[in-house]
């Protein structure tokens, strides 16, 4: 990850922003390098208010994102919510896990018993969730959205193999008409396959997730998911976890945001054409959106989406300012 950058992949970075430059509607300007994120320290400070001044964008394609350790949450218990420490090392084991994905060096033995990754911790995110709809007729479910995971799941009736607790009913595949088993033979189950564990049960197709410090194993199915009421996706491809655990408690489930075929947006991509953003709440006393679809703004800047991993959305840091100042850090390092 931290090798000097080539001039092949320079070029390979020029010609993503040069089709980005193409795309981008009325030939305004589009900035590719540099965009300065400023944090205030406030934000990381915990509070015990939801605050509900902060309201959802109301576009047609977003849901409320809040923090599953903080009051906005419906199902965190702040009992269980981490300290600030314990947030921060999360994070490190995050990184940690995402950079031997990455290094592809983790000999990979699955869950289901022929593979297994040995990816030292979570590949989930920081505990942000969504609502979203399964199933006919549709129940809500609380779920972890993901960038860094590509298959969308929840905990199914009736647990096999066992379920960790969470707040929202199971979702139970008997009660819906819509839920439909894929078969080993189908095009999903093939691409599980790539990514991850995946099996064969009397012809239905069976996959295996892990990640480091939790897992899902069950069946793959296709399922009506409702993202808001005018957008409903038939035979969408979840995974219905018959066991499952791991720090996921409370919730019921996972949204997979990442760029594999399986993943959220290319499964919406006719509806969506592959765009979302979000915004996560700027404490977790507040909420934030998660957006699908819609116009990209004239006044949205651009950076390439790194081509050094397929799997994973990266980015290229030019550098660190602290109070406007650069620090010396050496490009390379990044
Ligand atoms: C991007 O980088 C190039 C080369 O380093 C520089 O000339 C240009 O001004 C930068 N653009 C922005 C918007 O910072
Ligand atoms: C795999 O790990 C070993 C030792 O940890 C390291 O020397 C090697 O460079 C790694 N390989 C890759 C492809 O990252
Ligand atoms: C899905 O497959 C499992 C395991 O074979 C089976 O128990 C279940 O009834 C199937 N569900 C449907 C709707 O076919």
């Amino acid at each position: 990850m931290a090798t000097p950058t080539s001039p092949a992949f320079l070029l390979l970075l020029l010609h993503v922003f040069l089709f980005l430059l193409c795309t981008t509607n009325k030939g305004h300007t589009v900035s590719a390098n540099e965009t300065t994120k400023t944090v205030h320290a406030n934000s990381l400070l915990p509070s015990s208010v939801c605050d509900q001044s902060n309201k959802v964008i109301n576009r047609a394609s977003s849901l409320k994102v809040v923090s599953k350790y903080g009051p906005c949450s419906a199902t965190g218990d702040p009992k269980t919510f981490p300290s600030a420490a314990e947030i921060v090392l999360q994070d490190e084991l995050r990184v940690k896990s995402i950079r031997a994905r990455l290094s592809m060096n983790s000999s990979t033995t699955s869950v289901l018993g022929e593979k297994k990754t040995t990816i030292p911790s979570t590949r989930y995110g920081g505990g942000y969730t969504v609502a979203v709809g399964l199933g006919t007729p549709k129940k809500d479910f609380s779920l972890l959205f993901d960038t860094g995971s590509d298959l969308t799941w929840t905990q199914c009736e009736p647990c096999l193999g066992g379920c960790f607790p969470q707040k929202d009913e199971k979702f139970d595949p008997t009660k819906s008409t819509s839920y439909k088993n894929l078969s080993c033979l189908s095009e999903p189950c093939k691409s599980i396959a790539k990514e991850s564990a995946q099996g064969c049960s009397s012809g239905t197709c069976l996959y295996g997730v892990e990640y480091g410090s939790g897992y899902t194993i069950g069946f793959l199915a296709t399922e009506t998911l409702t993202i808001t009421p005018s957008d409903v996706f038939e035979n969408f491809v979840i995974g219905c976890g018959e066991q499952n655990d791991g720090k996921f408690s409370g919730e019921a489930g996972l949204l997979g945001l990442g760029r594999s075929s399986i993943a959220l947006p290319s499964q919406t991509s006719l509806k969506y054409k592959n765009l979302f953003s979000y915004c996560l709440p700027a404490s977790s006393s507040s909420a934030g959106h998660l957006s699908f679809g819609g116009e990209v703004s004239n006044a949205a800047k651009f950076t390439p989406i790194t081509t050094k991993f397929k799997e994973l959305y990266g980015l290229d840091v030019a550098g660190i300012s602290v109070e406007g100042r650069k620090l010396a850090i050496d490009a390379s390092l990044f």
